[in-house]
């Protein structure tokens, strides 16, 4: 479970979040929606422990993101909304992440597969070096192969040719109903049959929040 109590974040005098509360829960499918600028990217960083907040509280089933971060992200997948500059081998990344989080070399080559990314072509290339396109495919590999309870994606298809779009999607239907899917986008219409929850936020609030 994930819960926000008054949680304010300020970059100097701009309010990024502006005491927003929010519970997100085991089978909870959001789709969190709004302007550039409304705080998305702030709320899902608050999330991961990555700032320290004003005022309020945050915690990840029970933790706390910024004391407790190896815990929260231990259980989070989680895909950025550009692609971090990972100095690893494609291959190098795909041993780190299988041995730290305990998933299979395999799941993750086989969901690049699906994703349309034939990642052993690629293996000894830096990460760095692949498309924007290819680099996302294989950050959504490896978060889908995660055993997470929580997933968190970040305008994860921005970057994505239409036919790896439409793979992404499929990849997503599979998800366990028991897990939290947080999903930032700017295309409901794509994501409806995957959330039962929509979020709209702008100017640092949550405007509104219904159940579909
Ligand atoms: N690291 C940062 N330093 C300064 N301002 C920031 C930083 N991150 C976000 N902001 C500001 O916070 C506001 C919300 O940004 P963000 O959460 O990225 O919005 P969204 O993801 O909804 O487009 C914006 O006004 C942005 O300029
Ligand atoms: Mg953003």
């Amino acid at each position: 479970m994930i819960q926000l109590q008054n949680v304010t974040k300020k970059f100097f005098k701009d309010k990024s979040l502006d005491n927003v509360s929010i519970t997100f829960n085991k089978g909870d499918r959001v789709a969190i929606m709004g302007p550039n600028g409304a705080g998305k990217t702030t709320l899902v960083r608050v999330i991961l422990g990555y700032y320290h907040i004003g005022s309020g509280e945050v915690r990840v089933d029970g933790y706390d993101p910024i004391k407790e971060r190896v815990e929260v992200v231990r259980n989070i997948g989680f895909i950025p909304q550009l692609p971090p500059p990972i100095k690893l081998s494609c291959k190098e990344l795909i041993e780190y992440v299988s041995k730290s989080s305990g998933c299979t070399q395999k799941s993750i080559i086989d969901n690049a597969d699906k994703m349309g990314l034939d990642i052993q072509k690629q293996m000894n290339k830096s990460f760095f070096k692949l498309s924007g396109g290819m680099k996302q495919k294989l950050l959504i590999s490896i978060a889908v192969s995660k055993k997470s309870d929580i997933l968190i994606f970040d305008e994860p298809t921005a970057n994505l040719d239409p036919k790896g779009r439409e793979s992404f999607y499929k990849l997503l239907e599979v998800i366990k109903e028991d897990k939290i899917l947080l999903f930032i986008t700017h295309r409901l219409d794509e994501i409806e049959h995957l959330v039962n929850r929509v979020v709209y936020m702008d100017l640092g609030k949550v405007v509104s929040d219904e159940k579909l």
